[in-house]
């Protein structure tokens, strides 16, 4: 099966942003997954240069336009490298295999009587490089919602293009194919304004000289629009390439809702009218919102350097936001601490700690060598049938175009697997002589499991998948979509090679952000008690980036003298209901009895503590968690995924002091 999936050509007026970086990794992802089926793919990007607004932003600059947009084109291109953008073609409509191909088809349309020269009066938009009639401005304004600036007046002889005539034919064309415009809110929105009547457009400018000349007429260049879409077949070679005949038409053209207007009545036509097949379908899906609510443009001025961004963060994080944050049919809200929070929760601990765990398990009791599974129980055979849901879900949803549906349903994977981890509790079967056979299964399975991950996470995140394999002691060639299917494809024998976190959890504050953001762990700790245990540093099951943390900054004798460490006898401990890590332990210091609510429940089986001799901080101040009233921290020591909790080997009564 053939995939041609194509971006907008972005204007080249200034450097790309997140937000346009979301239609290109959305597109990505959706080529990834092609390829990954077998597809035979086709993925286009490019840039559209030969707009009035270039000409005014070079002007601003000193520049002219050429030198001014070879700058700008290169940071596309850069940006588009660092988010692992794996493009087939770069089209930039400069290029004369562009220039000749809008010619033609500008000739041809003209010859057969679809364009003909008047005369036009009427409004143009600068920033949207769009015609307005007197009676749709808005305040003698831009009427688009997202623009609202001030429009000019313009008197020029002109082209126009005979859209009136293809009014009907197109309209019959939309409704007979009801997947043509998605999601169906616009489509909506496309008919409405088609039955509203169109008008012929204006095709040629001739108040400036950037762009491509009319040929026949050279005091006229294209307008942008009309030369813009052409870039769909120009890149083909249209009408005579190879390209052309294997890849035309479009599978998807992806694009923000803001031009879904040009891309389902003007481009329609103008195939119409050259008389070939239409595009099988034209994507709008939402914008990315800033922390004040508007779109986040260049021309608003909210943008932060997407290359800083990827410093910070790397770029399969980004993809990942960016991916997971926009639901499908509605606009997503960006800032950086959505995004840091998305990191640490989705990737750091949920997939990277399902990761990090297994693989120290796998090292700790198999000195790393993959164990060959043994005989599954009703827990293996669950998680089989979840995983088989999941690949129909994600397939289905990335199908739709719709990739925070499709990592919605991998996370409900990534989730299980966690709470496989504790529900088969490997470091208690460790310890027992015969269920060395169940401990192998078991750590089979979280073998198969990140390889199953690694294959389904791969047209989201290209950077993570070959780390995963890396650190699994696989090869590349087992990337291979329907092996995803196979909980079984393991050999015996392979060696683990345990690495560095695969996401580091972030802790803002170690960047210079602005004032008010608060660190992620403030925000963590008062939002949820339980990922406040997360902290403690007893916890120990989120990755660190180095194999040990930093030595924190000295205190004085008299800080740590604040400190009141003590022995404590555990009397009792459970499991508190409805979590996955905390257990709630009744000790004893100094003859009372106290509650500490601890993170350690992924280490240790209640009835494993209940005897011994631990140390806590006895006077830290108490913290409610699941609405226990927690009264003092357990210390422990931890290390990549493994936990110790410290005991004393003597029996030095509870309450005696630990200095
Ligand atoms: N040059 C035209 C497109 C011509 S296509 C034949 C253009 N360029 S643009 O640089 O303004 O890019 C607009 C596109 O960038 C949007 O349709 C969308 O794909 C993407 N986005 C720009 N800002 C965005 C957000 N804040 N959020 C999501 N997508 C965004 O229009």
């Amino acid at each position: 099966m053939k995939y041609y999936i194509t971006t907008p050509i972005f204007y080249p007026n200034a450097s790309p942003h997140i937000g346009t970086a979301y239609t290109t990794v959305a597109a990505d992802t959706f080529a990834r997954y092609h390829r990954l089926k077998g597809d035979d793919v086709y993925f286009l990007t490019g840039t559209d240069e030969n707009a009035q607004k270039i000409v005014r932003s070079a002007e601003s600059k000193g520049l002219e336009p050429r030198v001014y947009v070879d700058g700008i084109v290169e940071r596309f291109k850069a940006l588009w490298d660092e988010l692992d953008i794996s493009y087939d073609d770069f089209i930039r409509t400069t290029e004369e295999r562009h220039h000749r191909v809008v010619q033609k088809i500008f000739t041809k349309l003209y010859e057969q009587g679809d364009i003909y020269k008047s005369e036009y009066e009427g409004w143009y938009c600068t920033p949207c490089e769009t015609f307005w009639t007197e009676n749709k401005l808005v305040d003698g304004k831009c009427p688009n919602p997202d623009c609202g600036r001030e429009v000019e007046l313009l008197k020029e002889e002109s082209y126009f293009f005979r859209l009136s005539k293809y009014q009907d034919a197109l309209l019959q064309y939309i409704k007979n194919n009801p997947d043509f415009i998605q999601p169906s809110s616009r489509r909506n929105e496309m008919i409405k304004f088609i039955e509203g009547g169109l008008e012929d457009l204006c095709v040629s400018r001739t108040t400036f000289q950037w762009g491509i000349q009319v040929p026949f007429n050279p005091k006229h260049v294209v307008y942008v629009w009309l030369d813009a879409l052409i870039n769909y077949i120009s890149a083909l070679d249209y009408p005579d390439g190879d390209l052309y005949k294997r890849y035309w038409p479009a599978e998807v053209h992806l694009m923000g809702k803001d031009i879904v207007r040009f891309h389902a009545v003007i481009w329609p036509i103008i195939l119409m009218a050259l008389d070939i097949p239409l595009p099988k379908l034209v994507y709008g899906h939402g914008w990315y919102l800033s922390k004040e609510g508007g779109k986040i443009s260049k021309s608003r001025g909210n943008v932060q350097d997407s290359f800083e961004l990827i410093r910070r963060y790397g770029s399969d994080a980004i993809r990942y936001f960016l991916l997971r944050d926009m639901q499908a049919g509605a606009d997503g809200a960006y800032s950086e601490d959505n995004l840091v929070e998305r990191l640490n929760s989705d990737l750091a601990n949920d997939l990277g700690n399902f990761v990090s765990r297994s693989l120290a398990m796998i090292v700790k009791y198999r000195g790393g060598v993959i164990p060959k599974g043994g005989s599954s129980t009703n827990l293996e055979e669950e998680l089989v049938a979840l995983s088989q849901e999941v690949i129909v879900k994600l397939e289905e949803r990335l199908e739709a175009h719709d990739p925070a549906g499709a990592l919605e349903n991998l996370w409900r994977l990534v989730a299980r697997l966690n709470k496989y981890v504790d529900e088969t509790a490997p470091w208690t079967l460790a310890k027992q002589e015969d269920q060395q056979a169940r401990l192998d299964t078991v750590l089979h399975t979280f073998a198969e499991a990140i390889r199953i991950l690694g294959i389904l996470c791969s047209p989201f995140m290209p950077k993570l998948t070959p780390k995963m394999f890396q650190q699994l002691g696989i090869s590349e060639d087992l990337l291979l979509w329907e092996e995803a299917q196979c909980w079984d494809a393991l050999g015996e024998g392979i060696q683990v090679a345990r690495g560095e976190a695969l996401f580091p959890r972030i802790d803002v504050s170690q960047f210079t952000v602005e004032e008010e953001k608060i660190a992620v762990n403030e925000v963590n700790v008062n939002k949820n008690a339980e990922e406040s245990v997360k902290m403690v540093p007893s916890e120990g099951v989120v990755p660190e980036k180095e194999d040990f943390e930093p030595i924190k900054e000295e205190v004085s004798i008299d800080d740590f003298a604040k400190l009141d460490f003590r022995v404590a006898k555990v009397l009792h401990a459970e499991k508190v209901e409805k979590t996955d890590k905390l257990l709630k332990l009744e000790i004893e210091v100094a003859g009372k009895p106290r509650t500490i609510v601890s993170g350690i429940a992924q280490h240790y089986a209640p009835e494993d503590l209940v005897g011994k001799h631990v140390v806590i901080v006895a006077n830290l101040k108490p913290a409610k968690l699941r609405g226990i009233l927690s009264e003092g921290m357990i210390l422990a020591a931890s290390h990549e995924g493994i936990l110790e909790v410290l005991t004393l080997d003597k029996d030095i009564p509870g309450g005696a002091r630990v200095k």
